[in-house]
């Protein structure tokens, strides 16, 4: 019994010094807190900058001193809000729309367009679920927009959460508009957010805030008098430090309103969210973005908000032409006065960008054709000439693609020179125009050829490729070294001279527009170059309108035999061109018969070059032209190029068994002394492993590759539909021709319908089926089709089943999926593929 006492009385000791040291515990965390929390930095650290500077300066606010012009702030919990997640390649922005016709959907959509920036549409789910974020582990989206941000805060909690948790794990901006209407409340907190809006308010005298830190095209330092567009403007109120006022402005009545304070202060129409509340940053708009500045406003968002991954520069190279100069009827034509005007204009411009330099385009043969008033004006431009850049047009203004003839072209540049000499204008600008842009796109190459040659052309424009409309797809490309810049807007000059100099300086479009590479010889217009993709012209009214009348589209094939390689592509071409009905192309001097226009460099020779090829058709309804080119099929590019020339073209593919294919490849190489073929066997090619020599793996591609026919075909069907698509089968046009051309004819829907059971004969000697020439007598194809060479081993045979087996199956659903019927070899091979 004393020793239990004994054993109450020492734990009772042990639990008041417990206590004891667990006080002096927590005074000590206290004071060590206490020290921690005054000496760090004070409140409203600016989120972490973007990382790269979009080849330009850091926004002008870094380190900026904040200007007090919202309402103070006040101590509250930090987030931390994490670095934007720079692990994707290629950023991709989604959009939450009200719906597909929603006007500030498609002007969000319009400006990532212009600036080229890659996003995905989806309509914002009011109830139901998030597309999906990720992919395999990576953040699928750089940014998200909101076109109506109450869709976002209203989110379900299971969606809000897992959006919310993206953002903030992933560094993932958010950017919403709140676009009043006449129900929208008069003033509401923003739901889960410390944040007041007040709506339907007119305002005016904007100020943008200089200590914003996502601005960077947007200067701060002007302030606009004067009311701004629409009376439904909302204003954003908070005295949380996550909010910093982008772009303020003053109610326009003078009256103070009584929600919004005694004071008739200055009220935020754009806020960012620095992301102190929940470590997401987002920048919230108070309107659309009709309003010019929020357009600027918006890109600088999106630049921010990704760590400038979604920026455009802050370089701009201006050009503008001014066309037409002597042209004109009389009393339409330049004076003495707009000639002052224009070099007025010219000097108020440089006072915005040095060195700005109109750029004049004549046709010299008008000269001195107005009135007398006007003729002065021609003087008065002359007299000035040094003060402007000239360009030429044609002599005469007239349309270049009028002219076939190169030297009619020719003569008509050479007057235009001997102008410009006579007269002083300088001839070295390397940069042309033709009058309504004729001859450009669609290429008229006589005009290119002439240009070269007379001129020495490197640079001319146009706003006709790929179409006029809409202006934000144009793009420029290279033709015979020449390169196309593409026209991003056209002014009226008077436009520019008297009306809207500012607003037109102002463009949205000036500041879209992306630079880009080309330069010509003096003015440094910087240009944008894709790749021409010859596109149908008689699609495009416009296109038609200022394209040769020599030139048609009858002139172009109405089917195409795309291969691939080996599977009997020749012996199908020699059948096709013995209906009366049908044709073949010229024969290529360089590739023999195939054309190659669409796989390779013979492209950038344009639609001129391709036509030549074709005869002009005696009748356009019943006349079939084709081309077979057999690398087509499994080259990536060529279907979305041949559909946009050809976009109702039949194509035709023919499938045998891939084994076969690659073993016809291998001894097609063997037999033009490729030495890889030589001194490998077939089964060294077919299983050579990574380590293998690279040409040793070309081999074996250009083998293996083609006979992946479902994932080539994919590629196809992306850009043509199935109706337009015909299987036809290898093996059966190699053992009964007759039965597979008669398909063939109904597909393409060509009469007469020819009989090919008695225009072919099957040639003992050779093996293969030929044409019967009058008599009887076989003309086959030459030694290289129909080749004689020993069986495939077994062993390599089993082990390209094998290979091709995923890929065979893919095929058999495909066909299934687009009612196609079975080749009879896939039948077979997939029947014995299953038994093993
Ligand atoms: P092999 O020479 O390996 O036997 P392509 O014309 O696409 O290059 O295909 C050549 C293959 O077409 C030949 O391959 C041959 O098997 C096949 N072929 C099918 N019908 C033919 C025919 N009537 N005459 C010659 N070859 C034919």
């Amino acid at each position: 019994m004393g020793l239990w006492k004994l054993v109450r009385g020492v734990r009772q000791l042990e639990l008041h010094r417990l206590i004891l040291v667990l006080i002096v515990f927590c005074l000590l965390s206290m004071a060590f807190l206490a020290y921690f929390v005054s000496n760090s930095p004070k409140i409203k650290e600016a989120p972490p900058m973007p990382f790269s500077d979009c080849g330009g300066v850091v926004a002008a606010a870094a380190g900026g001193q904040r200007a007090p012009l919202f309402l103070p702030p006040f101590t509250v919990r930090q987030r931390t809000v994490k670095a934007v997640d720079n692990s994707r390649t290629e950023p991709v922005v989604l959009v939450f729309v009200e719906s597909i016709y929603s006007q500030l959907g498609q002007e969000i959509v319009a400006i990532l367009e212009s600036s080229r920036f890659r996003y995905h549409t989806e309509i914002a789910p009011s109830k139901g679920d998030m597309p999906t974020l990720m992919e395999r582990d990576i953040a699928r989206y750089a940014l998200v927009i909101y076109e109506n941000i109450l869709k976002y805060v209203n989110l379900d909690a299971w969606n809000r959460d897992l959006l919310d948790k993206y953002c903030a794990e992933f560094g993932v901006g958010i950017i919403g508009f709140f676009k009043a209407n006449e129900n929208s409340l008069l003033s509401a907190q923003l739901k889960g957010f410390p944040l007041f809006l007040h709506s339907n308010l007119g305002l005016r005298d904007y100020h943008i805030n200089p200590a914003a830190p996502l601005l960077y095209i947007t200067k701060p330092n002007e302030v606009e008098q004067g009311p701004l567009p629409g009376d439904d403007w909302t204003v954003f109120q908070s005295n949380h430090s996550t909010y910093e006022p982008v772009l303020l402005a003053l109610t326009k009545s003078s009256e103070a309103l009584a929600h919004l304070g005694p004071h008739r202060a200055l009220h935020a129409t754009v806020v960012q969210d620095l992301g102190l509340h929940d470590g997401i940053q987002r920048v919230l708009f108070g309107n659309n973005i009709s309003f010019w500045l929020h357009k600027l406003i918006f890109v600088d968002a999106i630049a921010y908000l990704t760590g400038k991954r979604l920026c455009l520069s802050l370089e701009r190279h201006l050009l503008v032409d001014v066309d037409d100069i002597f042209v004109g009827k009389e009393g339409t034509r330049m004076k003495v006065t707009d000639v002052k005007a224009l070099l007025s204009t010219q000097n108020k411009l440089q006072t915005l960008v040095p060195n700005f330099t109109f750029n004049l385009g004549f046709s010299g043969k008008f000269y001195h054709a107005g009135t007398e008033e006007e003729d002065e004006g021609d003087d008065m431009l002359l007299q000035h000439r040094h003060e402007f850049w000239w360009f030429p047009h044609m002599w005469s203004h007239m349309q270049p693609h009028l002219f076939h003839n190169v030297s009619v072209l020719a003569e008509q540049m050479r007057l235009n020179m001997q102008f410009a000499q006579e007269h002083g204008i300088p001839t070295d600008m390397g940069y042309a125009v033709a009058p309504h842009h004729s001859g450009v796109y669609p290429v008229h190459s006589q005009l290119y050829e002439a240009w070269k040659s007379v001129w020495g052309i490197t640079v001319t424009s146009t706003e006709e490729y790929p179409h006029l409309r809409p202006a934000r797809h144009r793009r420029g490309f290279i033709h015979r070294g020449i390169k196309v810049k593409h026209c991003h807007f056209t002014v009226k000059l008077d436009n520019l001279i008297q009306k809207n100099m500012k607003e037109s300086i102002r463009f949205a479009c000036v500041l879209l527009i992306r630079p880009s590479v080309f330069k010509s010889k003096k003015n440094n217009a910087k240009l944008c170059y894709c790749s021409l993709s010859s596109i149908n012209p008689c699609h495009d009214k416009r296109h038609k309108d200022i394209w040769s009348k020599e030139k048609t589209c009858d002139r172009l094939p109405k089917f195409l035999v795309i291969g691939p390689q080996k599977t009997g592509t020749s012996a199908l071409h020699s059948f096709l061109t013995l209906h009366p009905a049908i044709t073949s192309n010229f024969p290529s001097p360089v590739t023999f018969e195939e054309i190659q226009f669409f796989n390779g460099p013979n492209y950038h020779d344009g639609i001129d070059w391709y036509m030549d090829f074709f005869p002009f058709p005696s009748n356009v309804s019943t006349d079939f032209m084709f081309e077979k080119s057999a690398n087509y099929f499994d080259t990536e590019v060529v279907p979305k190029r041949a559909a946009a020339l050809l976009p109702r073209a039949k194509i035709l593919a023919l499938l045998i068994n891939p084994v076969d294919r690659a073993y016809s490849w291998y001894q097609h190489q063997r037999a033009h002394q490729d030495p890889v073929a030589i001194n490998h066997t077939f089964h060294e090619v077919v299983t050579a492993g990574p380590s293998a020599s690279k040409e040793l793996l070309t081999l074996q591609n250009r083998s293996l590759k083609p006979g992946t026919y479902a994932t080539h075909l994919e590629h196809w069907l992306v850009h043509y539909q199935a109706r337009q698509l015909h299987i036809v089968d290898g093996t059966l046009l190699r053992s009964n021709p007759a039965l597979v051309m008669d398909g063939i004819q109904q597909f393409l829907g060509v009469t007469p319908i020819f009989n090919y059971t008695q225009a072919l004969v099957f040639d003992e000697g050779k093996g293969f089926w030929c044409q019967r020439l009058e008599g009887g007598r076989p003309k086959c194809l030459g030694k290289s089709k129909g080749r004689k060479y020993p069986e495939m081993a077994p062993e390599t045979r089993a082990f390209l089943t094998e290979y091709y087996r995923e890929h065979n199956l893919e095929l058999l659903r495909l066909l299934n999926l687009l009612g196609q019927a079975l080749p009879t070899w896939l039948r077979e091979e997939l029947q014995s593929t299953s038994w093993s």
